[in-house]
């Protein structure tokens, strides 16, 4: 009989390997199990943008989750460069939203009510105020607010160093080996089928982003999961144009990167798992990037690409364990926020399958079995 694995993580995204590296730290035999190679899609396409406030405006679940996980990330970071040499870019200069027109300053000022009321540090700028700060953003806004401590990472890099720390660690990796399938006896998962082979684990844990409803179906659930396609461009500038990230109401942001690069995100085109990047919406983002920064017009072009965000019907992750086999783990549906939800995502997992609980949080509302989480397959 082969060799048996405590955990058997399906996926090399971003959330695999976070988990993956947490159950090593714990003293556990992992595998990952990657269909393509590590950190090919989603993952490596982010913005790496770690809005944990930009990105709700009003109560949800989600918060507490996003307040932990980025506070998270100046001690991580540190732990992964020593481990890995790999340096995750972790920037933290703030976020700055913007309104242009009446609606989307309605929308913003709503925003600023929520948050002013939890965090004092969020303010709302006057012109002189937005100028000061970041000089070649248009003057023409309707509104802006300033949210000091949502930050940004080089997504890629963090994705990387959390497969390279599991690794070092003493995780095993096999990539282009698509898991078609489980191994369960009775009400509990016994492993992974390959299309060529068993391997076999105490747990099994999924994170294959947006393509878990597929892979689910074996077990006799269906999750509600769509893709949502994003295409991002990036550009270089002469001189740095930006410190902090700037996101406008309308979707567009830019993110300044390492080397006067300026990364502009993106869209949101849903139902499709097709990564060509079209004409049409890199023009729009075009557009967009330059009414909040005219001075791209004289940027140099680098590249386009795409990605794939794994979005469920309530917007909300799930975390939690198979409500049929015991052992069989979910960490998928991270839509727009995989990143900024990495570290604490590992933790919870890693807690889970080792301690059966997670002390901290309330978890409720990322079981599978919440209402309307999924249904069974009869
Ligand atoms: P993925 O990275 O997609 O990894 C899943 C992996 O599973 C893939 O490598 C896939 O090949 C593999 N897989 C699938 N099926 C199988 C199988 N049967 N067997 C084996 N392997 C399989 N988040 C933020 O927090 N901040 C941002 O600024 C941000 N910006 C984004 C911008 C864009 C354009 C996009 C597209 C996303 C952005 N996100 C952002 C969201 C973030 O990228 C995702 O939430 C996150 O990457 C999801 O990670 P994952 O590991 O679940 O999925
Ligand atoms: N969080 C940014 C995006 O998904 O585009």
């Amino acid at each position: 009989m082969s060799k048996i694995y405590d955990a058997v993580i399906v996926g090399g995204g971003i959330i695999g390997c976070s988990i993956a590296f947490q159950l090593v730290k714990r003293g556990l035999r992992v595998l990952v199990i990657e269909k393509e190679r590590m950190i090919s899609e989603a993952s490596s396409a982010a913005a790496g943008m770690l809005g944990a406030q930009s990105e709700f405006s009003s109560d949800s679940p989600m918060i507490p989750l996003a307040l932990k996980s980025r506070a998270m990330f100046p001690q991580l970071a540190d732990e992964l460069k020593e481990l890995t040499r790999i340096d995750i870019g972790l920037v933290q200069k703030g976020l700055i939203k913007l309104a242009f027109t009446e609606s989307e300053l309605c929308e913003l000022q709503q925003q600023y009510q929520f948050w002013k009321t939890l965090d004092s540090s969020v303010r709302w700028l006057q012109r002189t105020e937005l100028h000061e700060l970041e000089p070649n953003v248009t003057a023409e806004v309707s509104g802006a607010m300033y949210i000091p401590n949502d930050g940004q990472v080089r997504a890629g890099d963090l994705s990387l160093a959390f497969a390279k720390a599991a690794s070092v660690s003493g995780a095993e990796i096999r990539e282009y080996t698509e898991v078609v399938s489980f191994v369960t006896e009775n009400d509990q998962v016994r492993g992974v089928v390959t299309k060529s082979e068993f391997i076999y684990a105490d747990n099994v844990i999924v994170a294959v982003g947006a393509w878990s409803a597929k892979l689910l179906r074996e077990t006799g659930i269906e999750l509600q999961m769509h893709p949502v396609k994003g295409e991002c461009l990036s550009v270089i500038t002469e001189q740095p144009l930006l410190q902090a990230t700037v996101f406008a109401k309308n979707g567009c942001y830019i993110v300044p990167k390492w080397g006067n690069r300026l990364l502009i995100g993106a869209t949101s085109i849903a139902n499709t798992f097709h990564k060509h990047v079209s004409v049409q919406g890199i023009y729009r983002l075009l557009e967009r990037a330059q009414q909040i920064m005219p001075q791209l017009a004289e940027a140099k072009w680098e590249k386009t690409w795409a990605g794939i965000r794994p979005q469920t019907g309530d917007g909300l992750p799930y975390i939690g364990e198979h409500p049929i086999y015991k052992g069989l783990w979910m960490a998928t549906g991270h839509y727009r926020n995989g990143i900024l939800l990495s570290p604490i995502t590992g933790v919870l997992v890693a807690d889970l399958i080792t301690k059966g609980k997670h002390e901290n949080m309330n978890l409720s509302s990322f079981q599978l079995s919440r209402k309307n989480g999924i249904t069974l397959i009869t």
